[in-house]
């Protein structure tokens, strides 16, 4: 008989884990979904951080933000992000088409803007299409050994391609290369309404859904999971809270 074991990889999310069997099956492509300020970045960098902490190398790619300003937002947490990106454990790669090169802080040198080994059209010019995104992040796996990856987010380039009949097919390719990679992978995207589906969607091993809505006078802030391959999973949205930890998954809604 056959006996496949799936090792799983803990989010280090309190009281996420548990929601899918003890976490994530390892190397495998995740989408983390919601509106603005539903927490996706939160999610992203705890994911990398509880990594680093049992040594596992992190990168987190940004499209659209720049890395200093995640890092600083994500410091305000008490993850040890400073600490953690110091000691090479957790790595930001910006991909974003405007790149900021004006870095004066103690964290140059660690964070790259680097775009050197790409023979394309200058960043600056436009967002990098789902090809170059990849061979760079790519080229990161290889160097550092790579295990966790963060993309934030899909929105920055799926709307890159020239041809718009390609979109999807591009986006399909872009997701199985992902996954051909060998890392446990999430990647943010923008998304307001749980119900229309993505390409995205229907090609990751999962969706967490992050809500933010308002309801009667007060922000309701939960998390759903939306699907999750080969685990048995909680389906009903939990409601979710920010402290100094980051975010923290309470009970049923
Ligand atoms: N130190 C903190 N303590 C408590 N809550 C915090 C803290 N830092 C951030 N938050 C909450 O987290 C929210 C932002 O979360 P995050 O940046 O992860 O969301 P996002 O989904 O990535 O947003 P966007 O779509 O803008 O990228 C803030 O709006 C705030 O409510
Ligand atoms: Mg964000």
């Amino acid at each position: 008989m056959w006996v496949i074991t799936m090792m799983r990889e803990k989010t280090g999310i309190t009281g996420f884990d548990e929601l899918i069997q003890g976490g994530l099956i390892e190397k495998r492509v995740y989408l983390v979904s919601g509106p603005p300020g539903g927490g996706k970045t939160t999610f992203g960098v705890q994911f990398l951080a509880y990594g680093a902490t049992i040594g596992e190398i992190g990168l987190y790619v940004t499209l659209s933000e720049s890395p200093q300003n995640i890092v600083s937002d994500m410091s305000n947490y008490s993850l040890n992000i400073p600490t953690l990106i110091k000691l090479k454990k957790l790595l930001f790669l910006d991909l974003g088409p405007t790149l900021d090169y004006g870095y004066g802080d103690d964290l140059h040198g660690v964070i790259t803007t680097s775009y050197d080994s790409v023979s394309q059209p200058a960043p600056e010019a436009e967002a990098p299409s789902p090809f170059i995104v990849y061979k760079e992040i790519q080229n990161f796996v290889k160097q550092y050994e790579v295990q966790r990856v963060v993309i934030d987010s899909v929105s920055a380039i799926r709307f890159t391609t020239v041809e718009r009949s390609q979109e999807e097919k591009e986006m399909s390719r872009f997701m199985r290369n992902m996954k051909k990679l060998g890392c446990t992978t999430i990647i943010l995207s923008e998304l307001t309404d749980p119900s229309t589906y993505s390409t995205e969607q229907f090609t990751a091993s999962g969706v967490i859904f992050m809500h933010n809505f308002m309801r009667d006078d007060s922000m309701v802030r939960a998390v759903q999971i939306i699907k999750m391959r080969g685990t048995e999973h909680d389906c009903d949205m939990r409601k979710i809270t920010f402290n100094k930890q980051g975010l923290q998954v309470l009970d049923r809604m």
